[in-house]
């Protein structure tokens, strides 16, 4: 049972779709959450990093009105993410290009707000945690003095991995390779703040459990992780949510 009102992302019920667009927990749903959260305003220019098809990007534009930059190195995100934008009317809001974190190319300053869902944690998989440390200090240096960086991830709670789903988060003693990917929430807040950021609000939303299961339900590339989250009964992955803002300048 859903619990935070969802006002916006309930517009856009049909979650097969909305699934087949977004790639990891909460969809829309995480979208609206971070951006309340956030306080995102009409106008603000703000840099999504890691768009993929962009789904979370145009939901973001139409319902909350800023202009949005998104960036994916990915071959044809740019392209997915314009068509997109035009179906839901707000191409004149979005610009895709084809960049990646730690080398941005904007210049310093250059947003009032960074939104961030399910892809620093990819970079610590490839790049391990040098790899998501670059990419937070890109996101502090566009970022303008005062500006707002949401960041909403999957992650792990502090505690013993459940014997229920051990075999799939370990290869033989060793974590998987998708395990990696995932810290918790205070060692990420933490991280943050050593980058430079002041905490707002960390969290482990009490819809997470919920935002899994729809992932686990509707998304067509799921795989084992549906077997993970049927498993382990929301004792060990969790989904996490940090908002942080680069200190202003006095
Ligand atoms: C799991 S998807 C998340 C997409 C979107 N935020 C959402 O929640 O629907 C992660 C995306 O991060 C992109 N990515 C990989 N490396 C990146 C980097 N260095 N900078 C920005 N995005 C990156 C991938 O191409 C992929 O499309």
């Amino acid at each position: 049972m859903a619990q935070y009102p969802y006002q916006k992302a309930s517009k856009y019920p049909d979650l097969a779709a909305v699934y087949r667009n977004c790639s990891g927990p909460g969809g829309l749903k995480l979208a609206e959450y971070m951006a309340d959260a956030m306080d995102l305003q009409p106008g603000w220019k703000v840099l999504d990093v890691g768009t993929n098809r962009g789904y979370q990007t145009c939901f973001l534009a139409k319902e909350f009105g800023p202009f949005i930059a998104g960036i994916d190195p990915g071959r044809n995100a740019a392209d997915i993410l314009m068509m997109n934008a035009r179906e839901w009317g707000v191409e004149d809001r979005v610009l895709a290009l084809q960049l990646g974190v730690p080398d941005t190319k904007f210049a310093g300053e250059s947003f009032d707000a960074v939104y961030c869902t399910t892809t620093l944690e990819m970079l610590r998989g490839m790049h391990g945690e040098q790899g998501y440390l670059e990419g937070v200090a890109e996101i502090y240096r566009v970022l303008r003095p005062g500006g707002v960086f949401g960041l909403g991830e999957p992650m792990h709670r502090d505690r013993p991995i459940p014997e229920e789903i051990y075999p799939y988060v370990t290869q033989g003693g060793r974590p998987a390779p998708w395990s990696v990917c995932f810290s918790t929430l205070d060692k990420t807040a933490a991280l943050l703040q050593s980058a430079g950021f002041e905490i707002l609000k960390a969290k482990e939303p009490c819809d997470g459990p919920l935002w899994w299961q729809e992932f686990v339900t509707y998304d067509p590339e799921v795989g084992d992780d549906k077997v993970v989250i049927e498993r382990d009964q929301n004792r060990w992955v969790t989904f996490g949510c940090i908002i942080a803002r680069k200190p202003a300048r006095h």
